[in-house]
């Protein structure tokens, strides 16, 4: 049986999302890889009560995760019914909708439908009454925005979500939904964008810098370009790593030379600084403080907390930012 760490607040930061009253921590963790059909659930509870004893409240689902679609929204609800979800009310816990879940037209996108059914069935499969926040995974370009910001009002109404956030959305996109959600008094706190040392979309379409202005919160998931901002690909690709082990969205091409190159100038840079590449990725995303939490993944206990050690070196200095700019820009 599984009891909390005591000590488990003492090291984490929190960060407010947005305006709410809703603090994260600032590295979640996500269960997008490990956490499928075929993965060990000892591990996945390990991962998670790693997790919980570091400070990292916040667990973030999808509907679709696994594989198969829906097994790690199942697993967790097995880990959080062995144990953890005695610690219901510490927790943080968030799924979303917008990919293919089931077939047929009602399964997909942004409809009222498929939204307030995914959730439902999201719910049952983690055993769950409510979830923390409810996240339209991604824009639905056919149906009106107007349907897709009143279904996730409507949602928190009806109890099922207590915040709504969205994912994968521009800023053009943010600000029109945003707007909808202010007329109607939606709880929404929060846009879940890629972005990492090699992927900087939300700076260029300004997100980063709006949402800081406007009072959402940004969590940002793949960090660490799924593992080629650490140690894990310096020397060649390990047999256990993402690449091999589940090379759905990382491929083997990913791992090419001009990335090496710059993974091992940014590691050089790291260790002068006296952390792993992994913790410098991390604390580089959060060095503006436009961001809320850092939302990782990880296959093993060790890597949560390699990455949570960000949280001792998190300041960089002006000639730091420019020789990693001059590296990645
Ligand atoms: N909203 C969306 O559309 C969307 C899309 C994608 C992801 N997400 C969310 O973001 C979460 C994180 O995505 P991600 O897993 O790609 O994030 P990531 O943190 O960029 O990559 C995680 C992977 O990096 C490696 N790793 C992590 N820490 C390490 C360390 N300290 N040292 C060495 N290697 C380390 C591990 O790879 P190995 O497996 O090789 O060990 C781990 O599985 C997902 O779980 C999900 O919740 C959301």
């Amino acid at each position: 049986m599984y009891v909390a760490k005591e000590t488990r607040y003492e090291t984490m930061r929190y960060n407010r999302c947005g305006a709410s009253g809703l603090l994260l921590p600032a590295v979640s963790l996500g269960l997008w890889h490990n956490f499928g059909s075929n993965a060990s659930f000892d591990n996945m509870a390990a991962l998670c009560q790693t997790a919980f004893d570091l400070g990292i409240t916040h667990f973030d689902l999808a509907n679709n995760y696994g594989p198969v679609p829906g097994a790690a929204e199942e697993n967790f609800g097995r880990v959080l019914k062995g144990s953890l979800g005695a610690y219901r009310d510490e927790l943080v816990i968030s799924t979303k909708a917008g990919y293919v879940m089931w077939p047929g037209p009602y399964g997909n996108w942004g409809s009222k439908k498929y939204l307030v059914a995914s959730l439902d069935q999201s719910l049952k499969r983690m055993g769950l009454e409510y979830v923390d926040i409810f996240y339209h995974h991604r824009p639905d370009p056919d149906t009106p925005l107007e349907e897709t910001a009143a279904a996730l009002d409507g949602i928190v109404r009806s109890g099922k979500a207590l915040y709504v956030g969205i994912s994968n959305y521009n800023k053009e996109q943010t600000v029109a939904i945003a707007k909808l959600f202010k007329e109607m008094g939606t709880p929404f706190i929060i846009n879940q964008r890629k972005y990492s040392m090699f992927v900087r979309d939300i700076e260029k379409d300004g997100l980063k810098d709006y949402a800081g202005k406007n009072g959402i919160g940004v969590i940002t998931f793949c960090p660490l370009a799924q593992g080629l901002l650490t140690d894990r690909y310096l020397d060649g690709i390990p047999a256990d790593s993402r690449v091999r082990t589940d090379g759905r969205f990382l491929k083997e091409e990913a791992v090419n030379g001009e990335t090496l190159e710059k993974a091992r100038a940014l590691n050089a840079i790291a260790k002068e600084r006296g952390q792993t590449l992994a913790q410098m990725a991390l604390a580089w995303i959060m060095r503006d403080g436009d961001i809320t939490s850092v939302l990782i993944g990880a296959s093993r206990a060790s890597q949560i907390v390699d990455n949570v050690g960000m949280l001792e070196h998190m300041s960089f200095t002006k000639e730091e930012l420019k020789r990693i700019e001059k590296i990645i820009g």
